[in-house]
C-alpha cells in the first residue's frame, strides 16, 4: 500500500475513534440527565430530601396495591425500590442475589457460571443493589453494567449491612409487582446456586408448591446482645428468642408468600436489621407456614470447595476459582443425568 494511502487510512481510523468516544460520552451524559429529570418528575421537587430524611415506608403512600401502570405512570413503591423493569415472561425460578454496588467481580463470576446457560429459560437471575458512596468512576462502571446486562434491581437506600433488610424488602416488592414466578430464591453473591438441582427438588411431588419457606433454617435462634455484626438491641428486638427462620445466604419462598410478606412491611417502622430473622418474624405473623430445614442448602465455611449432586445452594464460595470448580462439576453431573435419561428412554 502506498504511503499516502496508509496515512489517509490512519486519519480515517483516528476520526472514527474520536467520533465514537464523543458519541459515547454524549449519550452517557444525556442518559444521566434524562434519569435525573425522570426521578424529579416521579417524586416531586422535594422528594429527594424526603427520601433522605424519612424511610419511604413511613411516608403514607397509597400505591402498595396498585398495579404497575404504563411507562412513566405515577406508581410509587412502599420500599426503597427504584427499578420498574418487568420480567418479560413467567419463570419457574426467580433468583434474587444481594450484591454490593461495586462487587463487579462477584456478579460477573455468577453470570459466567450458574446464572448463565439459561437455554431452557426456566429461571431468571437478578442482582439487588443499593447506593454506593458516589465515586464517579465506579458509578459509571455500574451504569455501564446496568445498561449491558439489564439484570440489576436498584434501591435508593445506602449500601450497608445494617440496611440489608431494606434491600430484601425492595427485592420482594419488585418480585411481587414486576415478575411472575413459581418460586423465589434469595441468595447472596458468595453463593453458588445450582438451578437445575434446585428446580428438580422443587418439582418433586413431595415438595409443597405453596406456603413453602425452606433453606438452612433454625428453630433455636437467640438474639445476640452487645456488639458485633449480628447484634440487635432490645429496642430493635424485645423478645428473648427468635422465631424459626432460614439463614440469609440462600432461602426459598413459594410465590404465594411474597405478596403476603410485602403487605406486612407496613406494620414495621424500623425493620430488624437482620434480614433473615426479619423474614422469619413476618412468616411467623402470616401463620401456618413452617420454616423447613433442608440438607440441600450447605455451607462450605469449614470444608473444601467440593461439589455434591444433592446440594443446590453452597454458601461462602471463596473466589472465582471455587465458583468455576462447582460449575464445571454441576455441568458434568447434568450431562451424566441426561445420558442416563436417554438410556432409560431408549
Ligand atoms: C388512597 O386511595 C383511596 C382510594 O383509592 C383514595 O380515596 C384516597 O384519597 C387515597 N389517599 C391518598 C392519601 O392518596
Ligand atoms: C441505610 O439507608 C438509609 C437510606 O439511604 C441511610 O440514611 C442510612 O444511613 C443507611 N444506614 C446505614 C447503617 O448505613
Ligand atoms: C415489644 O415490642 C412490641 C412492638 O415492637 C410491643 O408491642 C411490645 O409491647 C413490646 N414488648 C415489651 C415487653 O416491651
Amino acid at each position: 500500500m502506498p504511503y499516502s494511502q496508509k496515512r489517509a487510512l490512519n486519519y480515517a481510523f483516528l476520526f472514527v475513534i474520536t467520533f465514537s468516544v464523543t458519541t459515547i460520552v454524549w449519550v452517557n451524559h444525556y442518559l444521566q440527565k434524562k434519569n435525573r429529570i425522570y426521578h424529579n418528575q416521579r417524586h416531586g421537587s422535594n422528594a429527594i430530601t424526603l427520601r433522605e430524611e424519612i424511610p419511604s415506608h413511613e411516608v403514607k403512600l397509597n400505591s402498595s396495591n396498585s398495579p404497575p401502570t404504563e411507562e412513566g405512570g405515577d406508581v410509587l413503591h412502599k420500599t426503597y425500590l427504584t427499578s420498574r423493569s418487568q420480567c418479560p415472561r413467567e419463570y419457574f425460578l426467580l433468583i434474587m442475589v444481594m450484591s454490593s454496588p461495586y462487587n463487579f467481580k462477584r456478579r460477573s463470576a455468577i453470570r459466567n457460571t450458574w446464572a448463565g446457560g439459561q437455554s431452557e429459560e426456566r429461571w431468571k437471575t437478578v442482582f439487588l443493589v443499593g447506593q454506593g458512596e458516589g465515586e464517579t468512576v465506579q458509578n459509571q462502571r455500574l451504569a455501564a453494567e446496568e445498561e449491558m446486562h439489564r439484570d440489576l434491581i436498584r434501591g435508593a437506600q445506602k449500601e450497608h449491612y445494617r440496611n440489608l433488610t431494606l434491600k430484601t424488602q425492595m427485592g420482594l416488592e419488585w418480585a411481587s409487582k414486576y415478575c411472575n414466578f413459581q418460586f423465589l430464591v434469595k441468595a447472596d453473591d458468595d453463593v453458588f446456586v445450582d438451578p437445575h438441582a434446585m428446580i428438580n427438588h422443587l418439582k418433586r411431588p413431595d415438595t409443597p408448591k405453596t406456603n413453602l419457606y425452606t433453606g438452612r433454617c433454625t428453630h433455636r435462634g437467640f438474639p445476640k446482645r452487645g456488639g458485633g455484626k449480628y447484634a440487635v438491641s432490645w429496642e430493635e428486638y424485645n423478645k428473648t428468642r427468635y422465631p424459626p427462620f432460614c439463614a440469609g445466604p440462600a432461602y426459598v419462598l413459594s410465590h404465594d408468600l411474597v405478596p403476603k410478606l410485602v403487605n406486612l412491611f407496613n406494620n414495621v417502622k424500623n425493620p430488624l436489621p437482620l434480614e433473615d430473622v426479619y423474614i422469619g418474624t413476618l412468616i411467623n405473623k402470616i401463620g401456618g407456614v413452617k420454616a423447613i430445614w433442608h440438607p440441600g442448602f450447605r455451607t462450605l465455611e469449614y470444608g473444601p470447595c467440593r461439589y455434591h449432586s444433592d446440594i443446590f445452594a453452597y454458601h461462602q464460595v471463596k473466589g472465582e476459582m471455587c465458583m468455576n470448580e462447582l460449575f464445571k462439576s454441576a455441568m458434568k453431573e447434568r450431562d451424566k443425568q441426561k445420558q442416563q435419561q436417554a438410556v432409560f428412554l431408549r
